[in-house]
């Protein structure tokens, strides 16, 4: 089986227990389960012949099919233990026993946000695979009625991570914000790695609504800016308009300037709530475009030259899995996640370094009005760019594509930023 085929998750529907059972017990006795005696091998099947009758007192079970066919379960006791996982041995090691792993601390965190721990009885043969998902050993080996198992806990509260799923769903639809270049450069170095590696790869823009139907096998990226310790109102916005996410995965990367506050954390609880299911984010420190007296322009270039070699390292570690998506600084994230969506931080950076138009130099061109993502520019009957501050979200795409230098700010030596040419810009989407 190649690793990217259609994936699905589905509960376990009424009247599906012999179906996964039959799973359950084929997937026993092809690892040879050495934790079971005897007796514990026939507790072990009269454990497995009473999934249904599990389901019907409230444990929950997640399936996943591969191409529709039945390939794995995971059995819940309430939101925080696992009572049993298995995979059909024609589809071990596949990544598909993490994945279900991944959803279940997902949902765990999300449904029971005082939950600190996953736990599980690993018996000897899953010990393995559980410390590698993250797991750490939280007893001493002990027997019940035959069976030899051992306490395990993946934290969900210590780092609040997500731990290692990677990439499946084809073809991977990357939607991009940028205003000055430097998230679309990242963008484009992922995009370009993930293609080299065999996969079809759509670059599009967030200035447009996302379409209210993806392709149901597809993941999503999402690439933007960091602006006010969370991002652009645009930004959340295109976010709040994703259809429903159906189980598909996503993944995010910001660019800054160094100072995220964890805003991953609200992000992917958004995700989460839409039903994507968050596989891995990461920002990237490049140059800052706000604000500079004089560009540094060394720093500028040591910073891109890093962060393009950390995307694409980023790209090759989501097909292999192992990333994670944090949960954010506590507090703090949630605050500047609704901060940004009032006009406060945005009314503010525009009074600090409003923005003007210089009617002599401007060659009036449209390209500010026509790119603007918030509305805010728009044209006086001569073709001459006006602004209104009270929708600028300050995402310096107006200032650092203005070929003549007419978009300035009055007073301030504020050299602009771009990371690349208004045509590099406007060709990486068409
Ligand atoms: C208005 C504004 C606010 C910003 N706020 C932050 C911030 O809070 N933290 C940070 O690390 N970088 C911040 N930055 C820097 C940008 O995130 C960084 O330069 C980014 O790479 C720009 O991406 P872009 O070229 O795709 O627009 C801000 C930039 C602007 C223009």
């Amino acid at each position: 089986m190649s690793e990217i085929q259609k994936l699905e998750f589905k509960n376990m529907a009424p009247g599906q227990g012999e179906a996964v059972q039959d799973l359950v017990l084929q997937s026993v006795e092809a690892t040879q389960e050495n934790g079971f005696t005897p007796q514990g091998r026939a507790a072990f099947q009269r454990y497995a012949a009473a999934i249904e009758s599990r389901r019907v007192m409230g444990y929950s079970h997640e399936l996943v099919y591969v191409c529709g066919i039945l390939a794995g379960m995971i059995e819940l006791k309430g939101p925080d233990r696992i009572s049993m996982l298995y995979i059909h041995p024609d589809y071990a090691n596949k990544g598909l026993g993490s994945r279900l792993i991944a959803r279940a601390a997902s949902r765990c965190a999300e449904m029971e946000p005082k939950a600190r721990h996953l736990t599980v009885y690993a018996t000897d043969n899953s010990i393995n695979f559980y410390e590698r998902v993250g797991f750490a050993r939280s007893g001493s080996r002990k027997e019940n009625g035959g069976i030899f198992s051992t306490l395990y806990k993946l934290s969900l509260k210590a780092k609040s991570t997500i731990p290692s799923a990677k990439l499946h769903g084809t073809p991977v639809e990357i939607f991009v914000f940028t205003g000055t270049g430097n998230s679309l450069l990242a963008a484009q170095t992922i995009a370009e790695t993930l293609r080299q590696e065999g996969l079809p790869v759509h670059l599009r823009t967030m200035d447009e609504a996302c379409p209210r139907t993806l392709s149901s096998e597809c993941s999503i990226g999402l690439i933007f800016p960091i602006a006010c310790a969370s991002t652009y109102p645009a930004v959340w916005r295109f976010v709040q308009s994703m259809p429903a996410g159906e189980g598909r995965e996503v993944f995010m990367a910001a660019t800054c300037g160094g100072f995220t506050a964890g805003m991953q954390g609200p992000l992917r609880k958004i995700l989460t709530e839409k039903g994507y299911e968050p596989i891995a984010a990461k920002a990237f420190v490049m140059p800052g475009n706000y604000n500079n007296k004089t560009l540094p322009v060394d720093r500028n270039e040591a910073r891109v030259k890093k962060a393009l070699l950390e995307a694409r390292s980023f790209a090759c570690d989501l097909l292999k899995g192992g990333l994670e998506w944090g949960g954010g600084i506590p507090v703090l994230s949630g605050f500047f996640h609704w901060l940004a969506q009032t006009r406060k931080p945005w009314n503010l950076f525009y009074k600090i370094f409003p923005i003007s138009v210089d009617r002599e130099k401007c060659v009036r061109c449209k390209r500010c009005a026509d790119n603007c993502p918030a509305g805010a520019l728009t044209l006086d009957p001569e073709n001459y760019p006006v602004m209104n501050p009270a929708l600028c979200q300050s995402c310096q795409r107006c200032v650092g594509f203005c070929p003549a230098g007419a978009l300035h700010v009055p007073g301030k030596p504020a050299e602009p930023y771009r990371a690349m040419s208004y045509e590099e810009f406007k060709g990486a989407f068409k």
